[in-house]
């Protein structure tokens, strides 16, 4: 695996230099063009995101919500399930009427949804509103892209490459927040889980050099950043395709070095790697959050080996065992599937039970979506929607109650929490978001001067998605 191409510096100097020419020309104009980019899926797809901003920010771009306002619109696309497939396309279909009111603006599709051949043909047939669509591997491209579509091409743009993926350093970044920062550490997977799309519009898995995430991260803390999130769809495979022993464990044992005050999260943790030194660096790196999301997608041994997971129910609970011995108040996250080809009321009774056994502080469920060129999406699979929907409903309430219990067990407790954000309108007065070590949101009163600051609070109620607290 270590034959992944880089992109040499003369080929992204020459991204630069298209980025300058654009640039020279957006503020030659009376006022900056404004670009509106959207994104759909997951944490990896906003890190994308703030680099496609971060590049558009380079070529004069100034940045909109309103896709009317827009000039621009860049829709950053997910593939994992058919709900995000289909919320996407009525969205682009929607911009026929945005377009119409503005003739001159672009319309630009890339990222996961895109990379998939039956949707470059169906965006070509029925979406004729788009003007630019490219792949998850054409990132670093925007900007010539851009350039071929605002200038020298006069037809629709396709550039969407079927490779294994390159390994890409420097893009600029436009960050959405100052407090939380998301750090890319490997890109791709190559778990090829059944029924996941990710490893066919991803590609293979690519670390990157332990020095750039490193440089990164100092950055990020020198510029006041409190939170870093390290991103990759298996963070645990971190390092096996860059050769000698460099592990995800050393990348966070290094970060925990760095001085400053600020947290350190990761996401996601496949069990199958998730290993007693994994565990024991989390343990005593105090940097280092006390959460692991460690998707465990089903409870029954036949499932997990149809899934491709390579590991048991029985492993998974020794390994929440294992964790919860080092650490036992760590929380510990999960995603779930239900309805997976042929799963039968006997098999989903597993999911129930390991979910009881575990008491998981959150859980991602989800019904099983065939996605095509999958070896799942060709599995027999003779139970309905209704059958899947009545299992979906018991798992949520199980986890509903859990959550509950789990939840009013912190009032009276006091917890360090990081201040990030402002929180919704609510009629009793909490103005501000903050989340406690294990990823709790706690919900708090207080000026907005404190957004960026670690305080200590008093836990004073609970409900199944926040507690309330008061600062100390
Ligand atoms: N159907 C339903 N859920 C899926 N996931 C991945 N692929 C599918 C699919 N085809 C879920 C898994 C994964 C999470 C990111 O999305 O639980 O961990
Ligand atoms: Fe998909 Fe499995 Fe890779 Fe996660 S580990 S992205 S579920 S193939």
């Amino acid at each position: 695996m270590a034959n992944i191409p880089s992109v040499d510096s003369v080929e992204l100097e020459r991204q630069a230099g298209i980025m300058q020419r654009i640039y020279e020309l957006n503020t030659a104009l009376s006022s900056p063009p404004l670009a509106f980019v959207d994104t759909y899926g997951c944490q990896q797809n906003e890190a994308d995101s703030e680099k496609i901003r971060g590049m558009l920010h380079e070529m004069g771009y100034g940045f909109t919500d309103d896709e009317y306002e827009a000039d621009l619109i860049v829709i950053n696309t997910c593939a994992i399930r058919e709900h995000a497939e289909m919320r996407i396309l009525g969205n682009v279909g929607a911009l026929v009427h945005t377009k119409r009111k503005n003739p001159e603006q672009k319309i630009v599709l890339c990222g996961c949804m895109v990379q998939q051949e039956h949707m470059i043909e169906r965006i070509k047939k029925s979406f004729h509103q788009v003007d630019l669509v490219f792949g998850t591997h054409e990132l670093y491209r925007f900007p010539e892209l851009m350039d071929r579509m605002l200038s020298t091409h006069k037809g629709r743009i396709f550039e969407v490459r079927k490779i294994d993926g390159e390994r890409v350093e420097g893009l600029p970044v436009l960050r959405q927040d100052s407090v939380k920062a998301w750090l890319s550490v490997m890109y791709g997977c190559n778990n090829f889980c059944s029924y996941c799309i990710v490893p066919y519009v991803r590609g293979r898995e690519r670390s990157r050099a332990p020095e750039a995430i490193f440089d990164e991260a100092r950055q990020l803390i020198d510029s006041g950043y409190k939170e870093i999130t390290l991103l990759g769809q298996n963070v645990n495979s971190y390092g096996r395709d860059l050769g000698g022993d460099t592990d995800f464990s050393y990348l966070l044992s290094e970060i925990n070095k760095i001085p400053g005050d600020f947290i350190i999260r990761f996401m996601t943790s496949h069990p199958k790697d998730a290993t007693d030194r994994l565990f024991q660096t989390m343990a005593d790196c105090e940097k280092v959050e006390n959460h692991i999301h460690l998707p465990f997608q089903s409870g029954n041994d036949r499932l997990l080996k149809a899934m491709n997971r390579n590991y048991t129910k029985q492993s998974y609970l020794e390994l929440v065992e294992k964790a919860r011995s080092l650490m036992p108040d760590i929380s510990i996250t999960s995603d779930v599937i239900v309805g997976f080809p042929g799963e039968t009321d006997e098999e989903f009774e597993d999911t129930l039970d390991l979910v009881r056994k575990v008491r998981f502080d959150m859980l991602f469920t989800f019904i099983y979506s065939p996605r095509e060129g999958t070896p799942a999406a060709k599995m027999p699979d003779p139970f309905t929607r209704e059958e899947k929907q009545r299992r979906f409903d018991r798992l949520i309430a199980l986890h509903n109650e859990i959550v509950a219990e789990k939840q009013a067990a912190h009032v009276g407790k006091v917890a360090r929490v990081l201040i990030d954000g402002e929180s919704r309108k609510d009629s009793r007065g909490y103005n501000l978001t903050s989340r406690t070590s294990e990823g709790r949101l706690v919900l708090l009163k207080g000026s907005k001067e404190l957004i960026g600051q670690f305080r200590n609070v008093l836990i004073t109620d609970s409900t199944t998605w926040s507690l309330c607290g008061e600062i100390c």
